[in-house]
């Protein structure tokens, strides 16, 4: 190195502690289940962002789909005294938290950015407890997708159905040809996510708020549900005997490599599709899950902040609050993620056609009354109701022991004890 260069290196060094003390730099220590490739592509935007000003990001990603596992390491932390300064918190569970006193308001960052102005109602209700923000959104999530390969279809013979009746000709057809029609992991939160989507398909959107928002037994035990049951419990044969365990990406890569026709995910699933550089509308679709043209199943990701004592790292926590509700994160996070920004008036361009047909359908929903919180993904009930529902559903799909009678009974009980 010559004397010169390593002069301005000696600079360079000194002016960065500079910069880092004039933010006192801070820890923040975020607890995430953001591990396949779309997601850990998604999370390192946020470490970009908070690295930037002077702050040290510690990664706590606990790997598990839906985030049970994460839930789980999370409350072993804060039971002992311990947890991180931020956690991948959502839906009801936020209140939880809250309730129990873990969780700080931020208040001062909301107000000085004016949040309230810049989420929706149905965004700002659930980060909030008591009136305070205790939770910053990171996107909405469009549950309620039918990820499909155009390439498998024109194999097969077969149409991208948009009934659940015609989701049957279909995979006989994708069958017949040789592919696996339904790409699908066999794990709890995988099951009630398809579940779910038949039940918004068939039962509408006031039968699935009764049924999963206000737990209303005489819908939980209506001939409906027995017939949503069975037809969920149809769509087994159509899964490949491989499936037990599978994580939901090993699922979205299937379709991704021709292998199956079809998967029903959330729209973290694009993420994926994304990540391995395909297009919307040429290598894959997403079309609404079938029957649900008019429904749209939220699911927002939030981070908590949890009550801190170290003033640097408070500084370091509120920094990572701000810079969520920005619009350069919620824009590129957003693209990496499949999800579509929380903040409201955000430019579209960039997005694709599957983003802006959840922005539209968002609006559109909102509107009907079609807009759903997802049970499957927290937002619709308390993890216990929750947990309860994943039971009897998984056990239902993944045995025969049980009628679809049987099983609508045994699922208007869990429920009820749940409460
Ligand atoms: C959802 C979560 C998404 C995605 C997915 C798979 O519950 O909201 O962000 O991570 O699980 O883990």
């Amino acid at each position: 190195m010559s004397l010169k260069s390593a002069k301005k290196a000696v600079l360079a060094t000194a002016l960065s502690g500079l910069v880092s003390i004039a933010a006192q730099a801070g820890n923040v220590e975020v607890l995430h289940y953001w591990t396949s490739g779309g997601e850990a592509k998604s999370a390192a935007v946020l470490k970009q962002l908070l690295e930037a000003e002077g702050h040290q990001w510690k990664d706590f990603a606990v790997a598990g789909g839906g985030g049970e596992s994460a839930m789980t390491v999370l409350k072993s932390r804060a039971v002992s005294g311990n947890p991180p300064s931020a956690a991948q918190i959502k839906g009801l569970d936020i209140q939880e938290w809250a309730e129990l006193g873990f969780l700080t308001p931020l208040d001062a960052v909301a107000d000085k950015a004016g949040w309230d102005n810049l989420l929706p109602t149905v965004v700002s209700n659930v980060m909030k407890y008591d009136g305070h923000y205790v939770a910053v959104p990171v996107n909405v999530h469009r549950v309620n997708w039918l990820w499909a390969n155009p390439e498998v279809f024109k194999k097969s013979g077969a149409e991208v159905p948009t009934t659940w009746e015609e989701f049957f000709t279909a995979a006989d057809k994708i069958k017949a040809a040789g592919f696996i029609p339904l790409a699908h992991g066999g794990q709890a939160w995988q099951d009630a996510t398809l579940f779910e989507a038949v039940a918004l398909g068939m039962g509408g959107a006031d039968f699935y708020r009764k049924a999963f928002v206000e737990h209303d037994q005489s819908v939980l035990t209506s001939a409906k549900m027995t017939e949503i049951l069975a037809t969920f419990k149809r769509l087994n044969q159509y899964i490949d005997a491989d499936a037990a365990g599978r994580d939901w990406n090993i699922a979205t890569s299937m379709v991704i490599n021709g292998k199956a026709a079809m998967q029903v995910m959330g729209d973290w699933a694009k993420g994926e599709f994304t990540a391995a550089g395909k297009q919307p509308g040429k290598d894959y679709l997403c079309v609404a899950a079938p029957d649900t043209q008019n429904g749209f199943t939220f699911n927002i990701d939030s981070f908590a902040m949890f009550d801190l004592k170290d003033a640097d790292d408070k500084q370091a926590q509120a920094d990572l609050a701000r810079l969520i509700m920005e619009p350069e994160f919620q824009e590129t996070f957003n693209l990496n993620k499949g999800s579509i920004p929380a903040r409201l008036g955000m430019p579209r361009d960039k997005f694709d056609s599957c983003a802006h047909k959840s922005m539209d359908d968002f609006v559109a929903t909102a509107k009907s009354g079609g807009l759903v919180p997802s049970m499957a993904h927290g937002m619709s009930t308390t993890s216990a109701v929750q947990g309860a529902i994943y039971d009897v559903v998984t056990n239902y799909f993944n045995s025969d022991s049980l009628t679809p009678e049987q099983a609508t009974e045994k699922l208007a009980r869990a429920v009820k004890a749940a409460i």
